[in-house]
């Protein structure tokens, strides 16, 4: 058996987990993540009939039943991950019709998985459905996207928009748009259940004066959507209350869409 501190999504998710806190978008606990391993690639490193413990839900997911997940623990600070993985992360599998998750490694004072946890399986879930090479799901609380949402309107398409207006680079990597939650309690199967349904037309959603959430294939894509979404609402907030004397205009979007190859979601462009 390999070392599990050297596997690979071990490593990339200590990394990750770093690098969004150096960023400053995870202060003390703030954020999870969760990633959807291979179960070829997690037996490699353990013995996937060993249970550790059986942590019950408080929602089911039987699409997901028998899927292996690396998860942060709730409580726990980014900053210390890679310090002690086997702490501040653990390996689940979900059972029972996706009901039960089955602790494989990790957790090891006792502790489990995010109290998001609702929120990230829910929208693995329709990820997956959306695209068979789906892994990821991130949460973080991006310092500019927060703040966009106490003076903007947190209807979708305005506040996807006028990020898109910010700098070039934003429709070209987001151009499904960021989905717009009003202020809800998180931690809820609630907040799980709309965050998943508007994940059915968008990689990103933005809970309103909390944070923001991505999906993607891997880490670094879904922290360059998040990274990216962030740039542009740290230029809006910059410039916000001072007078526009030019921006991306209509035009200038849609040269955007031909010189890239991509399409703003339908209707998003006048
Ligand atoms: P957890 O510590 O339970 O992951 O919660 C952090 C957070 O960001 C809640 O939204
Ligand atoms: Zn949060």
């Amino acid at each position: 058996m390999k070392s599990i501190l050297e596997a690979p999504f071990i490593v990339d998710m200590t990394r990750a987990l770093d690098n969004m806190y150096s960023h400053g978008w995870d202060e003390r606990n703030g954020g999870n993540v969760s990633v959807m391993l291979d179960p070829a690639e997690v037996a490699e490193y353990l013995d996937t009939s060993l249970v550790l413990r059986r942590i019950p839900m408080t929602f089911a997911e039987p699409a997901l039943d028998g899927k292996i997940f690396i998860v942060t623990g709730t409580g726990k600070y980014f900053k210390n991950a890679k310090y002690d993985p086997a702490a501040n992360l653990g390996i689940v599998r979900l059972a029972e019709g996706g009901a039960v998750a089955e602790l494989l490694w990790g957790f090891t004072d006792g502790g489990k998985f995010t109290s998001e946890f609702p929120a990230h399986i829910m929208s693995h879930a329709v990820a997956l459905a959306k695209s068979p090479d789906h892994r990821v799901v991130m949460h973080c609380h991006p310092t500019n996207i927060i703040a966009m949402t106490f003076v903007h309107s947190l209807d979708s398409r305005e506040f996807t928009v006028d990020i898109w207006r910010t700098c070039t680079e934003c429709l070209v990597v987001f151009p499904d748009g960021i989905n717009v939650l009003p202020w809800m309690l998180c931690g809820t199967n609630e907040i799980g259940v709309a965050t998943a349904e508007a994940m059915k037309t968008a990689r990103m959603v933005v809970w309103a004066q909390h944070g923001i959430y991505g999906t993607g294939k891997d880490l670094d894509e879904t922290f360059g959507l998040i990274e990216t979404a962030e740039k542009g609402a740290e230029i809006y907030m910059k410039t916000f209350g001072h007078p526009i004397l030019q921006t991306i205009t209509d035009d200038n979007l849609r040269e955007i869409e031909a010189g890239f190859g991509v399409k703003a979601r339908e209707g998003w462009l006048d």
